[in-house]
């Protein structure tokens, strides 16, 4: 960048006092530009700063159970909720501005099996948890997951035959997963399981059905990813899992093909697009926001909460700003929102400042 002296370098050096002992007198530097003016007081930081977090960028993760609150050991903070005390949470995120909760189940084991077929039951736990919070807390967002993982036996997200996933007749029963969720008053399907087809699919499958205004946001870009641990712990897959899912999520070392994958559930009608994990993945989140200009949005995922968390309750770093910094640079990176297990922590930090 070529920078225009604008006067006389003369007028500009001048020697500055020494303060204290043993300073040395130093001529000023010829600087035509000086970045610190601009982060020298508070009030300044905050006239230039680029990106600021609110509570609208929001989106709080939280997971059901029947039953009582119980907490998740590798998610301090985080607890499996019954479904009065997730109405509860609506309530709060509502008073707290968060315009949207996403809504995952922990099944009982007895329910799961190879087919998942407990995601097709109307009266299952998260259809009857989004009822329930859309008749007490209608003007919360609620965001359902679709795919198979939290109700098939061997912990994936789709149908197993012989050691592989199907894709076709995994979509067909995805299809109706998100109509039964969507039946139930959930406002945004957002399929995680990384089918090809599926936003398609499902789009046609709610259009059909009458439910025009749902909406959808894909997993766009969902990578194979050892950052899921404790999420797994959370629904219950981590002991059922039986090897990984990397036949179907993307593989770590690629860029281009979020482009790809963008770009197909873009043409399928995706309304929302999503990248996953979250801080390591952030050049992601900037190439796909920039190619496409959607609203994207990113997932700080239980791995990275369970990071900054574990460091914090050793007293490593600061917890609070790391929240605040890592939310922050998903906003840098172009994120209209972000799903994170800190969304009642930190609205309640922005409403109080
Ligand atoms: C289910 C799903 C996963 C997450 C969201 N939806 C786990 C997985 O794909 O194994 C991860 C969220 C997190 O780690 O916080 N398909």
């Amino acid at each position: 960048m070529a920078i225009k002296y604008g006067r006389p370098i003369e007028s500009r050096v001048r020697v500055v006092p020494a303060e204290g002992k043993g300073r040395e007198p130093a001529p000023a530097l010829d600087l035509a530009t000086r970045p610190r003016r601009n982060r020298r007081t508070e009030w300044s930081r905050r006239m230039v700063r680029e990106n600021v977090l609110t509570t609208d960028d929001l989106i709080w993760p939280m997971f059901v159970s029947e039953g009582r609150r119980a907490p998740i050991a590798s998610m301090p903070g985080v607890e499996r909720l019954g479904i009065d005390d997730i109405v509860r949470a609506a309530e709060q995120a509502a008073k707290l501005t968060i315009p949207c909760i996403a809504l995952f189940p922990y099944t009982d084991p007895n329910l799961r099996d190879e087919h998942g077929s407990e995601a097709l039951n109307a009266e299952n736990l998260v259809c009857r948890a989004v009822r329930a919070v859309k008749k007490e807390v209608p003007e919360i967002g609620v965001l359902c997951d679709v795919a198979l993982d939290p109700y098939t036996s061997h912990g994936h997200d789709g149908l197993m035959h012989e050691g592989c996933i199907l894709n076709d007749e995994t979509v067909a029963v995805l299809v109706k997963q998100a109509l039964v969720q969507a039946d139930a008053g959930c406002d945004v399907i957002a399929p995680s399981d990384m089918m090809d087809g599926r936003v398609g699919a499902i789009r046609s499958a709610l259009d059909a059905a009458g439910h025009l205004d749902v909406q959808i946001m894909a997993y766009t870009a969902k990578y194979a990813s050892a950052f899921y641990g404790p999420f797994r712990d959370a629904v219950g897959s981590s002991t059922t899992l039986t090897g990984d899912k990397r036949t179907y999520q993307m593989d770590f070392g690629n860029s281009d093909e979020a482009l790809r994958e963008a770009e197909l559930d873009i043409a399928e009608g995706a309304d929302m697009i999503m990248v996953k994990p979250g801080l390591p993945y952030l050049d992601i989140l900037g190439r796909i926001k920039e190619a496409f200009g959607m609203p994207t949005f990113a997932y700080q995922v239980s791995g990275e909460y369970a990071m900054i968390m574990a460091a914090a309750n050793n007293g490593w770093i600061d917890g609070e700003k790391a929240m605040i910094e890592t939310l922050t640079a998903f906003k840098r990176a172009g994120a209209d929102g972000v799903l994170t297990y800190f969304a009642p922590r930190v609205a309640e930090k922005l409403k109080k400042l």
